[in-house]
């Protein structure tokens, strides 16, 4: 097989206030759409939802139970796919309108033999600064915005380097980043403004949106 994908939907959505990867979204699930999106270049599909939710299929090949963190969903999703693929693609339920132009970009980027990762990221338009921590907001520095990018997913992997990155069960709030860690060379690509992740009941409304300007 050349390309896998595992779409990870086994949040509790706290911030949301549900599980928003099933709230519906213009007649269609959140997750169904998002499987879908990584269906344009993934040969298999695997979604992973909370342990309560494996009845239905979501439009995709396999459904499992995800675990009490992203990673350990990402893992679970890993150990569903059996047979030995090239290209494993990690996708964020939460992001259904990533387009398949952008899922074809991140695995075309693999072609180059030393990348071990591709992820989409845009330029970050605010000032960032680093404060002393949550509690105490006082400015420690200022970061050059010019190397800065604000990351989303799809992310596209080497598989072996996917499962090595996974091999000693850390928890990350994406998967490159346990790449980067093990040495693996990731690449940035343009990512899509549109394509946002759904975090709050605002992020919905400008979803439907975006969908109904389309
Ligand atoms: N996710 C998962 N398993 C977890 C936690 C998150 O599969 N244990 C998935 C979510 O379903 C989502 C994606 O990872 O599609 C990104 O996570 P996030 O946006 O943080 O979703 P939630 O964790 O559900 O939201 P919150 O952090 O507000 O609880
Ligand atoms: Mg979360």
């Amino acid at each position: 097989m050349d390309v896998a994908a595992i779409v990870v939907a086994a949040g509790e959505g706290e911030r949301y206030g549900s599980r928003k990867q099933f709230c519906d979204l213009a007649g269609r699930s959140v997750a169904s759409r998002s499987v879908d999106a990584a269906r344009s270049v993934a040969e298999f599909v695997v979604i992973v939802v909370p342990p309560d939710a494996t009845s239905e299929h979501y439009g995709a090949d396999q459904v499992v139970a995800g675990g009490p963190s992203r990673a350990a969903s990402v893992r679970a999703g890993l150990a569903a796919i059996a047979e030995p693929v090239r290209v494993v693609i990690v996708h964020d339920a939460a992001r259904p309108l990533a387009s398949p132009a952008l899922f074809r970009t991140v695995v075309n980027a693999l072609d180059d033999t030393s990348v071990a990762a591709a992820v989409p990221g845009l330029p970050i338009a605010d000032t960032v600064k680093r404060v002393q921590s949550a509690d105490v907001p006082i400015v420690i520095e200022t970061l050059d915005r010019s190397t800065l990018v604000a990351v989303q997913t799809p992310q596209a992997f080497v598989a072996e380097m996917l499962r090595r990155a996974h091999r000693d069960e850390r928890d990350a709030t994406d998967d490159a980043s346990l790449v980067e860690s093990i040495g693996g060379r990731v690449v940035v690509v343009p990512g899509e403004s549109t394509n946002r992740k759904l975090t709050s009941r605002d992020d919905l409304t400008w979803m439907l949106a975006s969908l109904a300007g389309r």
